[in-house]
């Protein structure tokens, strides 16, 4: 199988082999001050946009409940941003570099929430600083595929304490589903299915364009917001507005399906794909700067004779089976003896058995403990940097798994062919 890098003629090799050295030449990194339970942890915030604020939140949030945690510093390349929720959250260091904040050894966890084409690099700057991580979903851009499994290399190599935001991990009913698949209830796990249906352009009509005068200088680094995208020249959508532009984003593949498909991985134990096929199209929000798709639909088979299916589209929000969680289907997990869903009262998870000769199981319903909540995301990470242990919620490798998936979909998409992967080599090909 032939290996095809990242796209052809505008990735920039520095930010890889800079990744690979930091994960090379750091293979542990002591993680920090904190060694106790009532040791305050200090939380630095790497982007200070919309998704930020809202960790900030969770974060202040937890803190008056009477959580050690301090909000210490914030980073973003650009000013307005960094200082507005400098002052909105009362913190009190401001970097315009995350080199910077992860610096400062007040830091003991960092925030990752940034455009998706830096979740990835900042994750490994942040390992060899020693920091634990919330990074945001998706964990790399989609034409980051090496980097995605370099992240799993390194998470490996530096044990960081790590989740990744897919907060539909914090919700019960997923791992009591994998509890079940894993003692044999419905047989051989064959299939999954799932989505993610909601009205709405989630943003891009809507992604505030504060300062259509703006440009590049003290207040706006440009060349830090390109990273490794493919070099133009500044635009002031491109910069507000990335969730548009191929470069930084993959529409609800890569923004949006991580919720659905990462507890549908955990759940059936699915290890790595060996081929995928997705195919995406505009058919709803034809804005003349559009470039990802609205409707995404992807098919991944693996080698352990399994399928999973994901759907999707922003111009309808009937979920089909039960909704948990935004916008999110819940899964449908089949077996060669039953399957698995949540029932009608979303209260319980539901186990049908396959009308099949020798199949003598009843319906079953298993009453779900608890809901999704983001804030037990972060609650679990304190707890784990307290601790030095993983995290158990959404770790990098369990993200990985699945944004391969979505990564080799638009691939797919992208070239209209089938999607190929050799775990065993690491080589992938479309
Ligand atoms: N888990 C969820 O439910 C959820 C919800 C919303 C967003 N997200 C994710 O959070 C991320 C951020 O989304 P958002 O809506 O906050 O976007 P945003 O545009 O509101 O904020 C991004 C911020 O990052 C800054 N930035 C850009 N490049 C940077 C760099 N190199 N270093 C530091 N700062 C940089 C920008 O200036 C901006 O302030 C996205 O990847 C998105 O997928 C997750």
């Amino acid at each position: 199988m032939k290996h095809m890098t990242e796209p052809e003629p505008t990735m920039s090799r520095r930010a890889v082999l800079r990744a690979m050295v930091a994960g090379a030449t750091a293979p542990w990194v002591a993680r920090g001050r904190v060694r106790g339970a009532h040791d305050t942890i200090g939380v630095g915030f790497i982007g200070a946009g919309s998704r930020a604020c809202a960790h900030m939140g969770m974060v202040r949030h937890l803190k008056e409940q009477g959580e050690a945690v301090e909000l210490v510093a914030v980073s973003d390349i650009y000013r307005p941003r960094r200082e507005e929720m400098a002052r909105k959250f009362g913190i009190p260091r401001v970097y315009s570099t995350h080199r910077e904040l992860l610096q400062d050894p007040d830091v003991d966890v960092v925030c990752i929430a940034t455009p998706d084409h830096h979740h990835g690099y900042q994750a490994l700057d942040a390992m060899a600083a020693g920091k634990g991580m919330y990074i945001e979903k998706p964990l790399t851009h989609w034409r980051q595929i090496e980097l995605t499994l370099r992240l799993v290399e390194a998470a490996q190599q530096t044990q960081c304490i790590a989740t990744v935001g897919c907060q539909a991990m914090s919700d019960p009913a997923w791992r009591q589903m994998k509890a079940l698949v894993q003692e044999g209830r419905i047989g051989r796990p064959l299939f999954g299915e799932t989505g993610y249906f909601r009205v709405g352009d989630w943003g891009e009509r809507g992604m505030p364009v504060p300062d259509p005068n703006v440009r590049p200088g003290p207040d706006l680094d440009w060349e830090a917001f390109l990273g490794d995208a493919p070099q133009r020249e500044f635009n002031v959508d491109r910069f507000f507005r990335w969730r548009l532009f191929e470069d930084y984003a993959g529409g609800p593949v890569t923004d949006l399906f991580p919720h659905s498909l990462t507890p549908l991985v955990d759940i059936l134990g699915a290890a790595w794909p060996d081929a995928v096929t997705g195919i995406g199209a505009i058919h709803v929000y034809p804005y003349e700067l559009r470039e990802v798709p609205d409707t995404f639909n992807l098919i991944a088979n693996y080698p352990e004779n399994m399928t999973i299916v994901v759907m999707g589209t922003q111009g309808n929000d009937h979920p089909t089976t039960v909704q948990r969680g935004a916008g999110t289907r819940s899964p449908v997990v089949r077996g060669t003896e039953g399957t698995l869903t949540i029932a009608p009262s979303n209260r319980a998870i539901q186990f049908m058995p396959v009308r099949a000769p020798g199949v003598s199981r009843k319906p079953e319903e298993f009453p779900i403990q608890g809901h999704e909540d983001n804030v037990e995301m972060w609650r679990d990470l304190f707890r784990c940097v307290r601790e030095q242990r993983p995290t158990t919620m959404c770790p990098i490798e369990l993200a990985a798994r699945a944004q391969l998936v979505l990564q080799l979909a638009m691939w797919s998409h992208q070239r209209r062919r089938m999607a190929r992967y050799d775990a065993s080599t690491r080589r992938w090909e479309v």
